[in-house]
């Protein structure tokens, strides 16, 4: 580890192909900040646990994660980059975490919420997930989490852990700050709302040619002024306003011209990212021996921090 750098975590959750909203609202943020932090991507595969993936599938995507992270310029060298599942302490510091959580603070988290108003019977892996994410991020001395705007309240609730913990055992955890940038905390999907596969309104981030002309020519334009609102926001992740106002002035109310114009930059920006990740899942061995390495390195820091705490509660 090198010293003096701040340490840097964040996690995603193996659920498929990303989509731009990932990409602009987190992933970014790891490529961006890899040489000023001390940083650290996880591959959550323990919390996807449960989501209907068959095994193969949740093996397969875990992978795919691995490979995107690699493909948006992360370097392996520089950063780790491991498999959450490799290294099992995360499941031991979440059950101490749990003795120190109340089930009726759990109940105002967001995400479990959501799935009860959806008339999902919550599993107790959804329910506890809040505590899981804690010990992803309490770990690794964690002082940043880059995340998007959606995750806010779950990185709150690992600093509320480190406190009680702190409070009742002594000071071993760090208290983290969640990374949201302002402009990208809520990507907008294709129809206006939050990008979300769950909305079906993504955009993936190594799409192809053909599966982004049909994402972006099916952007919703209900907008009665001469930019249409939903274009022009997906517009800005890719170009500053400074370049596109005139553009979107000179063919206000030519919604067409305009969807043809982000498809074009669309197409150039996946373009690039598709054809490196191509290059990266070519070697899938070097893949394996950067999540191998990665492993090593996180379970010898896990290891050391479990040792402080078992000690610190009395299970040693
Ligand atoms: P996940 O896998 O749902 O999403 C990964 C990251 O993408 C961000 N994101 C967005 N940002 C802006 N606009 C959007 N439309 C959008 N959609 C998704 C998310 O905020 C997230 O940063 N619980 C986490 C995974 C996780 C984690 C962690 C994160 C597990 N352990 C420890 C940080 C630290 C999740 O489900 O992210």
């Amino acid at each position: 580890m090198s010293k003096g750098k701040k340490n840097l975590l964040s996690g995603v959750k193996p659920t498929g192909r990303p989509h731009i909203g990932n990409y602009f609202g987190a992933m970014k943020q790891f490529a961006d900040l890899q040489n000023q932090y001390q940083t650290s991507v996880m591959i959550a595969n323990y919390h996807d646990l449960g989501s209907g993936q068959t095994p193969g599938e949740l093996r397969q995507n875990t992978l795919d994660a691995a490979i995107d992270h690699l493909a948006i310029g992360l370097d392996p060298q520089r950063i780790t980059l491991f498999r959450q599942a490799d290294v099992p302490e995360h499941a031991e510091l979440a059950w101490i975490f749990n003795s120190l959580v109340t089930v009726p603070y759990l109940q105002r988290a967001h995400a479990y919420k959501d799935a009860v108003a959806k008339g999902k019977e919550a599993t107790m892996t959804l329910f506890a997930y809040p505590v899981l994410m804690a010990t992803d991020i309490l770990m690794y001395n964690t002082h940043v989490v880059p995340v998007g705007k959606d995750q806010q309240q779950h990185v709150e609730i690992a600093r509320d852990i480190a406190e009680k913990f702190n409070h009742c055992y002594g000071k071993l955890f760090n208290l983290p700050e969640a990374l949201i940038l302002e402009e990208v905390a809520v990507v907008p999907g294709i129809d206006g709302q939050k990008m979300s596969k769950s909305y079906g309104n993504t955009i993936p981030l190594f799409a192809s040619d053909e599966e982004i002309k049909k994402a972006v020519m099916g952007i919703v334009t209900d907008s009665d002024s001469g930019r249409p609102e939903n274009v022009y926001a997906i517009h800005k992740l890719l170009k500053p306003a400074d370049e596109l106002d005139p553009l979107y002035e000179e063919k206000a109310g030519k919604y067409k011209d305009l969807k043809e114009a982000l498809l074009e930059d669309m197409i150039a920006f996946i373009a690039v990212l598709r054809e490196r990740r191509e290059e990266i899942a070519s070697d899938i061995d070097q893949v394996e021996q950067i999540l191998k390495n990665g492993a090593d390195q996180a379970r010898e820091r896990a290891m050391l921090k479990m040792k402080q705490v078992r000690l610190a509660v009395g299970l040693d």
